[in-house]
């Protein structure tokens, strides 16, 4: 039964305290004049100080300022709930929920509903406007809301309204810098030794959160459409999830799925969604060998793409990549994007032949629509895009925004606007309506609505392994698990095993590479350097790329901190196979692995690789070792991380 703790009452003043299943974590609503603030305390130590909370609407008197409660209901929710695929079959949904309905005192008596779920590890909480007498289309001008966290906490941030949208290295700063806007998730460590992440969960019909600090404390901001307001919505209206994932580590937050928990079960069936690994006629474009535009080195031909069909068979890859297909890519791709055609192939690629073979050799392609951002064009043709893909038999598409900014209604808005947002989201109902998954690149951020729509298999969002080649260190890959993995899988596309490419230079050792399968989940996850690389080079390295799954049972952080480290273990759905991996910054680390968490009386063959005592991601990448044992959950194994490696071992059952 839920107690409140009733600090103080009247109508206009009072305080109410929500406690988590487990009573460490303590949400408190105050009501103060009429004003609306939180408060959140974890083992009674304050991380969240008085926040306050409200709206500013145009042309109205701001929400938030003479509200008195009306009623408040709680109650409490144990559920247990299976997802699909990803990194957890079965995640927790256990929480305390209070909702406070109040109402204005003086104008026009305007109506808000607050809405707070306590977690053991999150607090959540949103914004409900029911629908009320003269007050239904509204516009959105700004979003109020606090997170009063201390100013010397240190927090790892990209910026946010940047041409390269989520495309940033992370930096660690002290919250006190956070003058510029930053993405979420926003992890934040505080002086106390906890560690949180600001995000958000089920972003639908407004813009994104991102964050700033502003009078010394941190408040949501909005990312504004072309108007400068923030959205133009009817009522009723609920405001996205705002979530404050809480952890004791930094590898603690690793686990965190509360924001799926906060998304609605899904509505229609999607029984027949896939996870996929794949292959591409992608890499070879990077290197420089093949290109998107049609020419001499044209890489999407027909010819092409039956030998990379081929390949995927040889190689056990369920999934074909193409880009650079369809009419439109010739000359500056980025400044042309918007003669784009996604119903016309170049004159060398069929795409009906090509489908055809894939599917005769049970191949599974993954279409490709590069928009660069110009959604005004896609958007003209998404219907007889999706329908192009589905009667070709292909199940999947990656699709890519990649312009500083998109162009709608004939407008420059931004990725994560409200407007933006509404386009993610026409794409993945239209391709669940046509059983599509989506891979979406220059994404909307994740805020977990995977969940309602396991379609949407995986976004990027984050820099990606394109970037290598300069742009990325080995820091890069050690930051993500802690930050944007956060917010959902990812395609990194990892494997690339030509690390020494002259055009394209990696930044880690070959064994990190295999352990990105397992560090950086994403539910399409791509192989993605050039198949002769691995059947000519690599192929006993290549088994575990070929073995590792794409949605797992169970995950077990094992060991981390940001940027430094970070080592993972993943149960496969067969219940049986382990798969356990880590990944290292600059510095060589050894790990010693406890196996406890293997099942008992089993017998395991452990197959490990490793990197050898001379590798390094700069001198010698290729050093590597692959060992065989035996071991049961009493055997630890102890590896070696090179400088810029990583490790990955793969159990299986004897
Ligand atoms: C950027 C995407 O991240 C990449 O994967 C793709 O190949 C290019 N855009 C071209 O569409
Ligand atoms: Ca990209």
């Amino acid at each position: 039964m839920f107690k409140w703790a009733n600090l103080r009452s009247d109508k206009l003043n009072l305080e109410r305290e929500i406690v988590s299943p487990n009573g460490r974590n303590k949400c408190k609503f105050i009501l103060k004049n009429g004003k609306i603030f939180y408060q959140v305390t974890r083992d009674d130590k304050i991380i969240v100080d008085l926040s306050a909370l409200g709206f500013l609407i145009s042309g109205e008197e701001p929400v938030g300022e003479d509200l008195k409660l009306v009623r408040a209901i709680t109650s409490s929710h144990t559920e247990t709930i299976e997802l699909p695929w990803g990194e957890d079959h079965f995640i927790p949904n256990n929480y305390q929920e209070a909702t406070f309905y109040l109402a204005e005192t003086k104008s026009v008596r305007r109506l808000l509903t607050l809405r707070f779920r306590v977690f053991d590890d999150a607090v959540a909480f949103r914004y409900e406007i029911p629908p009320q007498p003269k007050f239904q289309q509204i516009t959105i001008a700004d979003e109020l809301t606090e997170f009063n966290i201390n100013l010397n906490s240190l927090a790892w941030k990209i910026p946010a309204y940047e041409p390269d949208r989520y495309e940033y290295n992370y930096e660690r700063a002290g919250v006190y810098e956070l003058t510029h806007a930053v993405h979420t998730p926003l992890t934040i460590k505080t002086p106390s030794g906890y560690y949180l992440a600001l995000h958000e969960a089920a972003l639908y019909n407004y813009g994104s959160m991102t964050i700033k600090l502003e009078d010394n404390v941190l408040k949501s901001d909005i990312t504004p459409l072309s108007d400068g307001t923030c959205a133009h919505v009817s009522l009723p209206f609920q405001t996205p999830w705002r979530l404050i994932m809480v952890a004791d580590s930094a590898i603690g937050l690793t686990a965190n799925r509360t924001m799926y928990a906060l998304n609605d079960p899904p509505a229609q069936d999607f029984s027949w969604v896939e996870t996929l690994k794949f292959i591409g006629i992608w890499w070879a474009m990077y290197v420089g060998e093949w290109t998107w535009a049609p020419g001499d080195r044209h890489g999407a031909t027909t010819e092409h793409a039956k030998a990379y069909v081929d390949a995927a068979v040889r190689l056990g890859i369920r999934g074909l990549l193409i880009e650079g297909w369809n009419d439109g890519w010739e000359g500056n791709w980025l400044e042309n994007g918007i003669r784009n055609n996604f119903v016309k192939t170049t004159d060398d690629f069929t795409l009906a032949e090509v489908a055809a073979y894939a599917r005769s050799h049970g191949v599974e392609l993954v279409g490709h629509h590069e928009t660069v951002g110009f959604v005004d064009n896609y958007e003209k043709q998404l219907s007889a895009a999706y329908n192009y893909y589905a009667v070709n038999n292909i199940h999947y598409i990656k699709t890519g925004y990649a312009g500083s900014m998109m162009q709608i209604n004939g407008r420059k808005e931004f990725h994560h606007s409200q407007l933006g947002v509404l386009h993610y989201q026409k794409t993945v109902e239209l391709a669940a309506a046509k059983r599509i998954c989506l891979d979406i690149h220059e994404p909307i951020k994740g805020t977990g609505i995977e969940r309602t729509w396991p379609n949407l298999l995986s976004r990027e969002g984050a820099r990606g392994q394109e970037y290598e080649g300069g742009a990325l260190s080995p820091s890069h890959t050690c930051f993500l698990p802690y930050t944007r993995m956060l917010a959902g899988g990812m395609d990194y596309t990892p494997g690339i095993f030509d690390l020494t490419n002259s055009v394209k230079r990696i930044s880690t050792t070959l064994t990190r590479q295999l352990a990105y399968f397992v560090t950086i989940y994403s539910g399409m996850t791509m192989a993605a350097d050039r198949p002769q690389i691995y059947e000519e080079r690599f192929q006993d390295v290549f088994n575990f790329v070929r073995d590792v799954p794409t949605t797992f049972e169970r995950t077990i952080p094992i060991a981390g901190e940001i940027g430094e480290y970070y080592i993972v273990a993943r149960l496969a759905r067969d219940l049986k196979t382990w798969f356990i991996a880590g990944v290292t910054n600059e510095v060589a680390r050894r790990a010693h692995l406890e196996l406890s968490f293997l099942a008992d009386n089993f017998v395991y063959n452990a197959t490990i690789y490793t990197d050898s005592a001379d590798a390094h991601y700069r001198d010698n990448p290729f050093g590597h070792e692959i060992t065989a044992r035996r071991v049961s959950k009493k055997d630890p194994i102890d590896v070696y991380m090179a400088p810029g490696g990583g490790f990955a071992i793969e159990l299986k059952p004897l």
